[in-house]
């Protein structure tokens, strides 16, 4: 019986650069996509497969993160007194969540954070996301990869093509197709290689299935690019020890640390939010034509 992913680890202690001046004292994970925090979606997409132990790594000025989290008392009694039952539903839906908060004290990298958690997950699987990546909530993709891991018993990498102007934002790997569907045996990974080098266009995006045995690896590794502790590095160690695997997702994913994949995340979610699809299509088709008519 292989062991059950309790417990998923969402590193949150970037300093977001690319939203500034909004994230100079606000966590970019905070940055709502149209009602609902990025980080909650990432929280939501683990919970529906079953996780229910959240491990945030935070850093300065990231609070708000955990403030978030935490039950409003003051909040749900007056949505209680004043019979906004839906709204109440809404802000203590997650309450029964447990959620543990370390500080990590210095942005030393994806691969430092990871390591951060390593005395709350002590020797059992977890998952890894990383909230910029926002996955279309109607797509199993962590289903998909914890079915895998069942299977598999060894770590699993979310993987997307990219086109190759791209590549050199993500970490990279080099694989061969293991028969299955969408599957591949890793052999190789680099992070964020220049397109001449990059070993294919396949990059890792951010939904992990780890095994214990990486902290060790992290324990001894030096930084790498952009001076930081890689995560892609101690992958690239750990293939020495065991198979990994990476599993090619084909579905929508929005760069939401990104502006511009932020925008489009806004856009198609708040599409399919019922209460304001219809408006705001009805918008938007008048917003295409007068693009169309540059008026
Ligand atoms: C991190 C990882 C990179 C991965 C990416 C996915 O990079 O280091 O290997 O491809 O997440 O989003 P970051 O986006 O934090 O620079």
């Amino acid at each position: 019986m292989k062991e059950k992913i309790r417990k998923a680890i969402l590193p949150a202690g970037g300093l977001g650069t690319r939203f500034l001046p909004a994230t100079k004292a606000s966590p970019k994970e905070m940055l709502p996509i149209v009602d609902k925090p990025m980080i909650q979606y990432a929280i939501e997409e683990a919970r529906a497969c079953g996780i229910n132990e959240f491990i945030i790594i935070t850093g300065k000025y990231k609070r708000a993160i955990e403030d978030h989290f935490d039950s409003a008392y003051e909040l749900e009694e007056s949505l209680k007194k004043t019979g906004k039952k839906t709204l109440l539903e809404e802000i203590s839906r997650l309450n029964n969540l447990n959620f543990a908060y370390i500080r990590q004290k210095a942005a030393l990298g994806l691969g430092h954070a990871i390591y951060c958690a390593r005395p709350f997950v002590k020797d059992e699987p977890f998952a890894v996301l990383l909230s910029d990546d926002i996955i279309d909530p109607e797509t199993p993709l962590l289903r998909n990869m914890i079915n895998l891991f069942k299977k598999l018993d060894s770590p699993i990498l979310a993987l997307e093509k990219v086109p190759m102007s791209e590549i050199s934002r993500y970490g990279v790997i080099e694989g061969v197709s293991d028969g299955e569907e969408n599957l591949f045996r890793i052999n190789k990974l680099v992070e964020k290689p220049p397109p001449a080098i990059a070993p294919s266009d396949m990059a890792i995006i951010g939904r992990y299935i780890l095994t214990p045995d990486i902290f060790d690896i992290l324990e001894g590794i030096g930084p790498g690019k952009g001076g930081e502790i890689q995560l892609t590095d101690a992958l690239f160690g750990l293939l020495k020890k065991r198979q990994i695997y990476g599993y090619l997702f084909t579905g929508q994913r929005y760069d939401a640390g990104d502006k511009l994949g932020y925008l489009k995340a806004t856009v198609d979610i708040a599409l399919k939010r019922p209460q304001i699809s219809e408006p705001f299509k009805n918008y938007i088709i008048e917003l295409a034509d007068r693009i169309k008519l540059n008026i």
